[in-house]
């Protein structure tokens, strides 16, 4: 039996059993060591699931129910790369944080680390995710694409492209990306992308990919700042958002995505991305830092940069700003 069926069992056991249910038993039925069985509670914990032992007693499950749990995601998963190791976590300071430790770890290409919540989350610019339990998606994401330290900002398109579609499949609302990462519903925003690389000059050894999505977070909870306003799905559409079911359908079109980009380049993946996103021939203001651009949006360049066209009609390359479009005439 392989790792994860033996895992499964013991779920599946603990689970059936009321109080405690001893490794001697467990290991009676499963086959296996009672070492073993102790080696796969450990890895268990690790994963997320709260797994009581007391000596001469066993092992029992404590209070599964608010957990996001890795069979649930992971079984039957349509995918080759994405989730061949699922990490659910009650509760961690960032998934990005901690998917980047287990990375330089070694952690396989695939692995994702996901989050009932969050007490640091990680936003771009050094901001913080509001990340409250029971309600959204946390996720990150570990990829190790052959690919130069200066493309990794194509990943970004693949994960924004991967939500998107995650919204339309499992909602009936229309979003639209806003560059460089950001995905909007009704022009407030549903996700943050906040990618984190390790790189040689050459080569990336690997890239996190930060995903947080607000599925059912309420207006109170959403506190909204005139700035950079934010909404939630459920806000949005009136009906609460299965967070196993959109995780499922996230994790399966990145994947795809994913596939795409390996086997075919950053076109496709980046052609979507401006199909889906409001961005060509639209009046925009850029800030970045203390420098106020404003310009036409000609699009997007290969590597992820705006391309603004300003008054006097050169065309500038823009790699990080906040964006504001203008209204359409
Ligand atoms: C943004 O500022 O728009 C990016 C927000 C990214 C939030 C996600 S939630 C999962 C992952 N873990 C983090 O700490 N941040 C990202």
């Amino acid at each position: 039996m392989s790792r994860a069926g033996v895992d499964e069992r013991i779920l599946h056991f603990l689970r059936e059993t009321e109080g405690f249910l001893s490794g001697e038993e467990l290991s009676a039925r499963l086959g296996v060591s009672r070492t073993a069985i102790w080696k796969h509670i450990k890895g268990l914990r690790l994963k997320g699931y709260r797994i009581n032992a007391v000596p001469a007693k066993g092992y029992s499950l404590l209070s599964p129910a608010d957990l996001l749990a890795p069979m649930d995601i992971g079984s039957g998963l349509a995918t080759r790369r994405v989730g061949r190791e699922i990490i659910c976590l009650k509760e961690i300071d960032s998934t990005n944080t901690h998917a980047f430790r287990l990375a330089e770890e070694g952690a396989a290409e695939g692995t994702v680390v996901l989050a009932d919540t969050q007490t640091a989350g990680k936003g771009r610019l050094g901001r913080t995710w509001l990340s409250p339990p029971g309600v959204n998606l946390y996720c990150s994401v570990i990829l190790r694409p052959p690919i130069a330290p200066l493309a990794a900002c194509q990943l970004t398109f693949l994960s924004v492209v991967a939500v998107a579609r995650a919204v339309e499949k499992c909602t009936t609302l229309v979003s639209e990306i806003k560059w460089p990462n950001d995905l909007l519903v009704s022009g407030k925003k549903v996700c943050g992308l906040l990618n984190e690389m390790n790189a040689e000059t050459e080569q990336v050894n690997f890239v996190v990919l930060g995903i947080g999505v607000n599925l059912n977070m309420t207006a109170e909870q959403l506190g909204n700042g005139l700035r950079h306003p934010a909404t939630s799905l459920m806000e949005e559409g009136g009906v609460a958002v299965d967070r196993v079911a959109f995780t499922r359908v996230l994790l399966e079109e990145l994947d795809s995505l994913y596939d795409l980009f390996l086997t075919q380049g950053e076109r496709p993946v980046r052609e979507e991305w401006l199909a889906r996103s409001d961005l060509r021939d639209r009046g925009v203001t850029v800030v970045m830092g203390d420098r106020v651009l404003q310009g036409v949006a000609r699009g997007v360049d290969q590597f992820g940069a705006l391309l603004v066209e300003r008054p006097d009609g050169a065309v500038e390359t823009v790699l990080s700003g906040d964006v504001t479009l203008q209204k359409r005439a």
